[in-house]
């Protein structure tokens, strides 16, 4: 089977899926006789290019690390990225881009427009999966596409399809998790001693915190991650704001140490859980026993733990994350639309 795909972004994310693509590709072949060629590449300041016949992803990777994606483009200038999602002759669309935390945008517009030309989507991007998975999601139904977002919380694990495939007929009543890196590094060296800011400054310059750090440290990415399994596994539809959220900002070294003397660690805790007909979330430091395996999710890891009427607990722990996990999530995405599997989604 021959798969054309789009890359919408061609930052960390979609450069690691370029890379992994090439690495994959004989085992695409031989496991699933998928034949995967990128048809278009879309950025916000470097460029896009398509080409029907293929682009060349060492091209690619090279043209983007000079600055700019338009020697490899064939065809008429593109506008924008409206512009490019009408005219790349792909069958599917990865968009790995930006978004704005407080609405998900630009993001969604992107994945609806994509849907709405008759492409199936893997988005990596929490944003259309806080503001907008129902409409997503049945908008993709009712056009028999898929629309699947494995990467959106931790990365490559197999969270989603787990929920589409490995728990029928089960009703998720609680979903507890440590899911984000940067905080999680942060409160890992404040029980080392090291200060607050030195912690955020270690992890910006080895590129895991932004510049601007508020986005992880004042707990909105894990409110994203939160709402994204609530409305996901629970069948809820909460946005961001429904979220009670506390940041890690006021914690301190003498807490953690204080907790960590009376067994117990303080992780930025994301739960879900059902009150009545309603679900609820919450995000906010949390004293953890050391008994609990959550407690165990050190510096990039990440863990969450689904409660459910049938299995009565289920945690599923990540090592590491990167790029190159994210990237695997989005491939597993492509394989298993490849393969028809979005036939079988009812969420
Ligand atoms: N990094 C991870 O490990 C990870 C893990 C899970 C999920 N994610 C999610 O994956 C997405 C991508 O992450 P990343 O680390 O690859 O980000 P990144 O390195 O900042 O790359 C973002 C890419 O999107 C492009 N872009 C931004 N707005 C665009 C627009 N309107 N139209 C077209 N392209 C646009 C950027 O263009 P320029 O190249 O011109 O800047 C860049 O190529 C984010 O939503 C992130 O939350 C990332």
């Amino acid at each position: 089977m021959e798969l054309t795909i789009a890359l919408l972004g061609f930052g960390n994310v979609n450069r690691a899926l370029a890379r992994l693509l090439q690495r994959k590709a004989a085992a695409l072949k031989t496991d699933h006789n998928l034949t995967i060629t990128v048809t278009g590449i879309s950025t916000h300041s470097r460029g896009q290019a398509i080409d029907p016949a293929g682009i060349d992803l060492n091209a690619a990777l090279a043209a983007y690390a000079a600055g700019s994606l338009a020697p490899l483009h064939k065809g008429a200038p593109l506008a924008d990225t409206m512009a490019f999602i009408e005219a790349v002759p792909a069958a599917l669309l990865v968009e790995a881009t930006w978004m704005n935390p407080r609405t998900g945008q630009p993001a969604t517009d992107s994945d609806r427009a994509a849907l709405q030309r008759g492409m199936h989507v893997v988005t990596a991007n929490k944003g259309p999966l806080a503001y907008a998975f129902r409409e997503l999601r049945d908008l993709a139904k009712a056009r028999q596409l898929g629309f699947f977002y494995e990467s959106t919380v931790m990365d490559g694990a197999p969270l989603h399809s787990l929920k589409r495939e490995g728990l029928p007929v089960t009703t998720v009543n609680r979903i507890t998790g440590v899911l984000n890196s940067t905080t999680n590094s942060i409160l890992s060296r404040l029980e080392e001693g090291v200060p607050f800011a030195a912690a955020l400054k270690e992890m910006q310059d080895v590129g895991l915190a932004e510049a601007d750090p508020s986005n992880d440290v004042d707990g909105w990415d894990s409110t994203l991650k939160i709402v994204v399994l609530a409305n996901v596994h629970m069948g809820a539809d909460l946005r961001p704001a429904d979220v009670d959220r506390t940041g890690i900002g006021d914690v301190t070294i003498e807490q953690v140490q204080a907790a960590l003397k009376e067994g117990q660690r303080i992780k930025l805790l994301c739960e879900a859980w059902r009150e009545g007909d309603a679900v609820r979330a919450r995000v906010a430091p949390t004293p953890l026993p050391l008994t609990n395996p959550l407690a165990g999710v050190m510096r990039t890891s990440g863990g969450v733990t689904f409660e459910m009427d049938t299995l009565s607990s289920l945690t599923i722990l990540e090592g590491d994350s990167s790029p190159d996990t994210t990237a695997f999530g989005i491939l597993a995405d492509i394989v298993n639309i490849a393969r028809g599997r979005y036939r079988l989604s009812a969420g």
